[in-house]
């Protein structure tokens, strides 16, 4: 795996301080290219050198699980070439990247349907050769909705219903959890966006119910590794309750 090419190291974080899951909302990429004069799907292109940025950085400082988001149920709505290059460099990736032989388990959230035939195949393929890895969950979000999710979840609860699987009067949210597409997929800790937009854009709607909220100003391709840990630094200070009062550091009963 290559360094930081300024040679910088990851923060040693302490361990009840560290997320076990990070998303990332890979946002600015268009802004990029545009600054630069280029057309937007340069800053596409671009935005791929940065996630394998982020692969180096989380193998480096022990992150569980990373989660970007690539592509959304919404962004069909681009132009034919951006969509494209955006798809195509992401089949790039998996077919000959350097993520490849890494010690990561690729995994794809999404809907197939839309996508070209050898992407979804390219993914499928990466998912079943890395299912043994251990060093880092990479989850890959493409033609990805958080709606759709839910709803798609719904539907796999309606049918467990109609066969008598489970009672609708008892269900709760550990029944739902578990008719997600991936219901292995943890909670997420810290969700990031880069770009200076302060919204989720229908991404983790469920997984991310309780996260860290985190957004940088800057555009994806100038993001690096180093950037990631900044992330989890600042995760790292933040006091989490869950809804309940505070721990005291001395309780007067003990
Ligand atoms: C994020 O960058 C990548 C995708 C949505 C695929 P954008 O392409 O949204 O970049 P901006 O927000 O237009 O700058
Ligand atoms: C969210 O970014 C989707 C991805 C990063 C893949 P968008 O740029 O598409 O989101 P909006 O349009 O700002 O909500
Ligand atoms: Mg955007």
């Amino acid at each position: 795996m290559p360094s930081h090419p300024d040679g910088i190291r990851a923060p040693q974080i302490a361990a009840d301080q560290m997320p076990s899951h990070v998303a990332v909302i890979m946002d600015g990429n268009g802004r990029w290219a545009e600054q630069r004069g280029l057309p937007r799907h340069e800053g596409h292109r671009a935005g791929i050198a940065a996630v394998y940025e982020m692969v180096y950085g989380a193998l480096e400082i022990g992150l569980r699980h990373l989660t970007v988001y690539m592509f959304s149920t919404e962004n069909w709505k681009r132009g034919t070439e951006e969509i494209t290059t955006i798809l195509g460099a992401t089949q790039r990736e998996l077919d000959e990247g350097p993520l490849r032989d890494m010690n990561v388990r690729q995994r794809w959230s999404g809907r197939p349907d839309k996508l070209p035939e050898d992407l979804v195949h390219s993914l499928r393929r990466e998912e079943h050769r890395t299912r043994t890895r251990t060093g880092l969950t990479l989850t890959t979000c493409i033609n990805y909705g958080g709606r759709d999710e839910i709803t798609r979840t719904a539907a796999a609860l309606a049918q467990a219903a109609r066969e008598g699987e489970v009672d609708p009067h008892l269900l709760g949210e550990d029944d739902f959890a578990r008719h997600l597409p991936h219901p292995d997929m943890p909670d997420v800790d810290l969700l990031w966006r880069t770009g200076n937009e302060q919204r989720t854009s229908n991404f983790l709607p469920w997984h991310a119910a309780y996260a860290e909220l985190y957004f940088t100003p800057g555009y994806w391709p100038d993001n690096d590794r180093s950037d990631l840990w900044q992330a989890i630094t600042e995760y790292s200070r933040r006091q989490r309750r869950h809804g309940a009062v505070p721990t005291p550091l001395t309780s007067p009963e003990n």
